[in-house]
């Protein structure tokens, strides 16, 4: 469901678009078509909504977001198309993908997000469980209906973790990278992943969920023991908060940038672009494969998104799916 723009969420939309600069309120009145005392209105409407706006002279400054990621945060600083031009939000819910999936059967649009604040059953993949607290991280699900053949569909996967490294690099984090096959990382420790599932039939693919959980807020303190050494956050990594309704705006719309790119130029941008952000090609890895284990260089990914691996036997193995360890020298 669209939110229709109210005075305040164009009088937000001005602030947002005013950077550093304070706006003068009798211009974006006299913009809008409305008396001034209507701005000022709007301006403590957003106050009370947690927005900070400081006051300079004749003129006003957005200092600071709220906390809540809702439609109201979001829709002003949304510029896609497509990508969550339909959404549902839920404080809490038991996982984004999982109701996404089942907007899906029920006919719900290409671009559909559904959105939470906190998941109670929130998945990873492999069957884990996806740490999932509420107030300070992203819990999102898109549903696409893209018309290519299944065996395209893994190629979302990707394309998912491309959109999701530029978006985290465009909060500062300039040390994002991505693991094989679609965790994003900061140093070497865990800020993202993907869990994308897949409906089709003979016809083709009838829809594909893509899950993404990405830690903005959350604090080092917040991370369970048994996880501490593996993971981080956008807060962790940047040394301060970062508005997560910004993010997830961001995150939307560079998706929908590569989604546009991929069905005009095919998967080939796509894979250049993740070779770029990756960690994992050109170190040396180790893999578990049915109870075997695989050491060696990776190489890059092939036209269908499998990691190509060098072994130390001098020969080539594409390996479709699994959990990588980048090794280290002292590994
Ligand atoms: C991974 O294991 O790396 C993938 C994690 C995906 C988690 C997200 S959070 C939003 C969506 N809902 C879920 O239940 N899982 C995905």
């Amino acid at each position: 469901m669209k939110v229709s723009s109210s005075l305040e969420q164009q009088v937000l939309s001005f602030l947002l678009d005013g950077g550093e600069e304070p706006l003068p309120a009798e211009m974006v009145a006299k913009k809008l078509g409305v008396p001034a005392t209507e701005t000022h209105k709007a301006l403590e409407g957003l106050r009370s909504r947690g927005y900070r706006i400081e006051a300079r002279g004749k003129g006003f400054r957005l200092t600071g977001f709220p906390e809540r990621l809702g439609e109201y945060e979001l829709e002003p600083l949304l510029q896609t198309r497509e990508l969550g031009r339909a959404l549902r939000y839920f404080d809490e819910t038991t996982s984004t993908s999982e109701i996404a999936w089942r907007a899906a059967e029920e006919g719900a649009p290409h671009g559909l997000v559904v959105i939470a604040d906190q998941q109670t059953r929130g998945r990873g993949r492999h069957g884990r469980t996806w740490l999932s607290p509420p107030g300070v991280n992203l819990y999102l699900s898109l549903v696409l209906r893209p018309d290519v053949p299944p065996a395209r569909a893994p190629e979302l996967t990707l394309l998912a973790a491309v959109a999701l490294c530029e978006a985290i690099r465009d909060t500062g984090c300039e040390r994002a990278r991505i693991k094989w096959p679609n965790d994003v990382e900061i140093g070497a420790h865990k800020a993202a992943g993907v869990l994308t599932e897949l409906s089709a039939d003979e016809r083709g693919v009838s829809f594909v969920v893509v899950g993404i959980g990405l830690d903005v807020n959350m604090g080092a303190e917040d991370l369970p023991e048994e996880i501490k050494t593996v993971a981080t956050s956008v807060r962790i990594a940047l040394g301060k908060p970062y508005p997560r309704a910004r993010l997830l705006a961001r995150l939307l719309e560079r998706f929908e940038t590569w989604l546009d790119r991929w069905e005009d130029e095919g998967f080939g941008a796509v894979r250049a672009r993740w070779t770029a952000l990756s960690s994992t090609v050109g170190s040396r890895v180790r893999l578990m494969l049915d109870g075997r284990q695989l050491e060696g260089r990776a190489e890059g990914i092939d036209e269908a998104g499998h990691l190509v691996v060098r072994t130390e036997q001098g020969g080539l193995e594409h390996v479709v799916a699994g959990d990588v360890k980048t090794l280290r020298a002292a590994d």
